[in-house]
């Protein structure tokens, strides 16, 4: 997939651009990651859907999305004016309905890939098949054969070992992986004993989850060769190159689009300024250039996990 640039919203926090409209062309992302969408309409989670967290956003949305139909009559064609590619993330409670929704799409103009969300903590099914690396495989091997496109696998940070996920993801052909959707997490008022939002736990984003998406995103870098697209807190430029460094190929930018829903033109500015500062001349002469601590440690010094 060719990028103008590496910097894509994040899926649920962009809507489907319009929303986008009144502060910056939609079109100035390279490419654009809607808000999930599912064979059938979801009305979501009951409110209160997000609470605002130190550092973070907790939020509990549910999967709401107007469904297959809509987002081809409706959603589709205002997507496509913006003209750049679409990166369409579908959600489905079995591997058949991401089957119908990736076939739906296939082929449709600038729609050039698919990010397959099996990672959303607020839903029962959304984490079923991120879970399992045996489990998000076999969904891969399904909907690998239905597109010519880019296949991204989008992981969940709720689990114990994420470069196991991304390897399964891989073998099973997937071109690229995308990490880390929210974190489980809950706030609660402890006079009224009542959870801060509509159900017990949601998912946690922004600055608060940054330095864990950094670690999972050097993690996946060093397991798998497919590009990786690293999410989780980034509000600008130098974040952006520290998750370069440990080996992401492209990011995407969330939360941080509700604090400042202009930033990007700012952020592809200042990428340019400390890549020059710093006498580099692109992305690659800073992709990877993160230093494997144990290399520079004598045996007995080597760090346990
Ligand atoms: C309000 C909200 C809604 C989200 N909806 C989706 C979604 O529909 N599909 C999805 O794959 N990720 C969804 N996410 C997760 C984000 O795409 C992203 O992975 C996560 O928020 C971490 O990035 P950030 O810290 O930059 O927000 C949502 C996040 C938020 C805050």
């Amino acid at each position: 997939m060719d990028l103008t640039h590496p910097v894509l919203p994040a899926s649920g926090t962009f809507g489907y651009g319009e929303e986008f409209e009144p502060f910056l062309p939609p079109g100035t992302f390279s490419a654009i990651v809607p808000k999930s969408i599912s064979v059938e309409v979801r009305c979501g989670n009951p409110p209160p859907r997000a609470v605002e967290t130190p550092a973070g956003l907790l939020n509990s949305i549910g999967l709401q999305n107007p469904g297959l139909d809509a987002f081809v009559s409706d959603y589709l064609p205002r997507l496509q004016r913006y003209g750049v590619p679409l990166l369409v993330n579908v959600v489905g409670r079995t591997v058949e309905e991401y089957c119908t929704v990736v076939e739906a799409l296939e082929g449709k103009h600038l729609v050039a890939g698919f990010e397959l969300n099996v990672s959303c903590p607020n839903v029962k099914e959304g984490l079923r098949f991120g879970l399992d690396p045996e489990a998000t495989a076999t969904l891969i091997r399904a909907v690998r054969p239905l597109t010519t496109g880019v296949l991204m696998a989008k992981l969940t940070p709720n689990v114990t070992d994420i470069a196991e996920q991304a390897l399964a993801a891989e073998e099973a052909g997937a071109d690229s992986v995308s990490l880390i959707n929210t974190i489980r997490a809950m706030a609660v008022d402890w006079r009224t004993g009542e959870s801060s939002i509509g159900t017990e736990t949601g998912g946690l984003s922004g600055p608060a989850i940054r330095p864990i998406a950094l670690r999972m995103t050097m993690e996946v870098a060093r397991a798998v060769k497919v590009p990786v697209c690293a999410i989780g807190g980034i509000c600008s430029a130098q974040h952006i190159l520290e998750f370069i460094s440990v080996g992401a190929s492209l990011v995407q930018v969330g939360t941080h689009l509700y604090r400042e829903p202009t930033c990007l033109p700012e952020i592809l500015q200042e990428l340019r300024h400390l890549l020059a500062s710093a006498g580099m001349r692109s992305l690659d002469d800073v992709r990877g250039n993160f230093h494997q601590l144990q290399d520079r440690l004598p045996d007995r010094e080597r760090q346990v996990p």
